[in-house]
């Protein structure tokens, strides 16, 4: 099959171009670095000519409310309508766990309306919402820093690896549309500010990460359980200190 991925030069997007084209199918990369843009539409009938299904996992260059929305409502529109002109059959967009219960950001509200444009369109379609990737667990430390300290909430968190986020893709590529959303995550579960000590101290980062219950995550107050999956979600098995020790090896190499 031709699956294109949109984003596929991205973190996840060039880890699912590789295990797509493992199993054996026509992989395409497709984002603004070969010339294809969501945003503008340039490059997309393209792209798509032949195209069986397309995984969306771009993500916007600015996370600022009015551009965030802007980005993922005009690209979702121009990603639709040109896979209906295409005749592709399955249409893959990854999205994160808990975007209904993070709408005090400008980002999540971006995601809901990206989820709504997908299921209002006639295409077969698959929502995986995924928990925060292992590589962003540095990002959220950096966006909650102040001085020489980390100030986070203790809700719980539930991360997973990124080469688990595009296994899981990679299946629901090649399977047929759920028509439904599904949530992945990771094997466990920790409180927010211990994952991010953790994360630091296997970097030798000088930074304190003090637990804070009033601290904001991205601006928005988290309750326990507000980015944890449902019990249902499917598991990856990447384990967050063995993919410390991975990561800091291969640093060291
Ligand atoms: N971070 C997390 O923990 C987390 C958790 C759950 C879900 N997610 C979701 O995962 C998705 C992917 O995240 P990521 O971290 O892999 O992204 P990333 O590494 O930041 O990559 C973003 C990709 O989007 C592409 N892109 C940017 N503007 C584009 C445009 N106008 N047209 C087409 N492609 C464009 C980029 O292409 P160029 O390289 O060519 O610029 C790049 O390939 C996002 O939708 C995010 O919401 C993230």
């Amino acid at each position: 099959m031709k699956i294109v991925v949109i984003g596929g030069s991205g973190l996840i997007g060039a880890k699912l171009v590789v295990k797509l084209a493992q199993l054996g199918h026509e992989a395409v990369a497709a984002s603004p670095n070969s010339g294809v843009n969501t945003l503008t539409g340039a490059g997309l009938a393209e792209a798509l000519n032949g195209a069986s299904v397309v995984v969306d996992v771009s993500n916007s260059p600015s996370w600022e409310d009015a551009a965030v929305m802007n980005f993922f409502e005009t690209s979702t529109r121009h990603l639709l309508a040109s896979e209906a002109a295409a005749g592709v059959r399955h249409h893959i967009a990854l999205s994160v766990v808990g975007s209904e219960r993070l709408l005090e950001s400008g980002y999540f509200r971006a995601k809901i309306a990206q989820e709504n444009l997908i299921k209002g369109s006639a295409i077969p379609y698959s929502i995986i919402r995924a928990t925060q990737f292992f590589e962003f667990v540095r990002g959220i430390a950096d966006f909650s820093t102040e001085g020489n300290q980390v100030r986070l909430p203790t809700a719980l968190i539930q991360p997973m690896a990124a080469d688990d986020v595009a296994a899981a893709l990679a299946a629901f590529a090649t399977g047929p549309a759920v028509n439904a959303t599904v949530e992945i995550g990771g094997p466990e579960r920790f409180r927010l500010e211990e994952l991010v000590r953790q994360g630091l101290a296997a970097s030798n980062d000088p930074r304190e990460v003090v637990a804070d219950p009033n601290a904001r995550y991205y601006g928005v107050a988290l309750a326990e359980k507000t980015l944890v999956p449902a019990d249902d979600a499917q598991l990856g098995k990447t384990r967050f200190a063995d993919w410390l020790k991975n990561s800091a090896l291969r640093a060291h190499a």
